[in-house]
């Protein structure tokens, strides 16, 4: 198949894109590189023996983004282009709905326009707001009590994404809601590199191995949870990846959504031990005040996704955390 990544130079795309090339398929990649660089082409290349071809596109830019369309005959697309630093979102939500939320309409626009009628949309646990139970299914109402605009833009693109399947019976779209994407490719080449200051647990635990940030912060212990710091649903970057090969090469009509994720909570004290001892080295932590909005404990019910499309996880925290640390090695100047 021949597939368009938005965001594919991204931490998540650049996985997918060499799961998908590693399955055989055809690849192009759409970025404006505002959060990642374009040397991960080269290392996509270096992994797969395949440099996709690139646009330096902003999704936002409707006539650019025409153009790309009328270039290729793509069959499907893998959308992962958006903004996702959560604490900016509450500063500037004009910015994200604009760029989520209006980037995706004009690509919405262009796959009508060019008769693309495949989907695989980027979402995430963070749709489910605030729910009784900490095991997430995706049965469960969406979009109640979102605790930022970064993740109204997803349960809003989520609505969209049903309308638009609604008003054409071939649409075929994906929704994969993620839990917490940790972890890299084995060999150490691509991985998480965000532009500034990281947002998520995993990039701040990696700071502090480097030196670069003295002491982890850990936000909060007096949590209802055995340790009393909160409690995630972590899951490595290359499953995830793996999941989007097999959803879309599983594609029907109509829209169907998985949570992805391995259905196992660690908590953030696990976090910490856990990569003090496959680093052999001490993490040093100190716990600080709790952080808005953090809720104690989710994650993922990931039967529908076993059910469905037989996909599981097969790597563990420990498997991440180690490849992080080869990430770090291949990366040190
Ligand atoms: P990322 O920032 O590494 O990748 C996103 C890519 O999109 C970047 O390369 C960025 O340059 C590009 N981009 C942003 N706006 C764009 C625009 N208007 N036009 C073109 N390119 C644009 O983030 P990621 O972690 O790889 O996340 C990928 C997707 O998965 C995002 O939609 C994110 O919201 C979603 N997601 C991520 C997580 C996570 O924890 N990483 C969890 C749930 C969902
Ligand atoms: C965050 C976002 C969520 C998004 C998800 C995946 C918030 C409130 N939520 O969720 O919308 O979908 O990332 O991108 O930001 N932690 C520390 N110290 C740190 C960093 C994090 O203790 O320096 C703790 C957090 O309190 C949390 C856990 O580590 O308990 C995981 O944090 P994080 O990686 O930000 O993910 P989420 O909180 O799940």
């Amino acid at each position: 198949m021949k597939i368009l990544i938005t965001g594919g130079t991204g931490y998540i795309g650049s996985h997918a894109a060499v799961e998908l090339i590693t399955a055989g398929h055809e690849v192009e990649i759409l970025d404006n590189l505002c959060n990642s660089k374009r040397d991960v082409l080269g290392k996509i290349e270096e992994i797969t023996g395949v440099e996709p071809k690139f646009y330096d596109v902003d999704l936002r830019d409707a006539e650019a983004l025409e153009r790309v369309f009328e270039e290729s005959d793509f069959e499907a697309v893998m959308h992962f282009a958006g903004l996702k630093a959560v604490g900016e979102s509450v500063e500037k939500p004009l910015e994200y709905y604009e760029n989520n939320v209006g980037g995706t309409i004009n690509l919405l626009e262009c796959m009508e326009a060019y008769a693309v009628k495949k989907l695989v949309f980027s979402s995430s646990a963070t749709v489910y707001g605030v729910q009784e139970s900490p095991e997430y299914t995706e049965e469960m109402v969406t979009g109640l009590k979102i605790s930022s605009p970064y993740g109204r833009t997803k349960a809003m693109i989520e609505e969209i994404i049903q309308d638009v399947a609604q008003s054409d019976p071939e649409f075929e779209a994906t929704i994969l809601r993620y839990f917490n994407p940790i972890g890299n490719h084995s060999s150490g080449l691509i991985g998480e590199d965000p532009n500034g200051t990281p947002n998520n647990l995993m990039p701040f635990i990696t700071k502090v191995a480097t030196g670069e940030i003295p002491v982890l912060a850990v936000f909060g212990n007096d949590f209802a949870t055995s340790d009393g710091t909160c409690i995630r649903d972590y899951i490595h970057v290359v499953d995830l990846a793996k999941g989007h090969v097999i959803a879309m090469e599983q594609s029907t009509p109509g829209v169907k959504i998985y949570n992805l994720g391995s259905g196992k909570g660690t908590s953030v004290m696990e976090m910490v031990k856990l990569f003090s001892r496959v680093s052999g080295k001490n993490l040093p932590y100190k716990v600080v005040e709790r952080r808005a909005g953090d809720l104690a404990e989710f994650y993922a019910n990931p039967s529908k996704a076993e059910r469905e499309l037989g996909w599981k996880v097969e790597l563990t925290v420990e498997d991440a955390m180690r490849d992080t640390l080869k990430y770090l090695q291949e990366n040190e100047q």
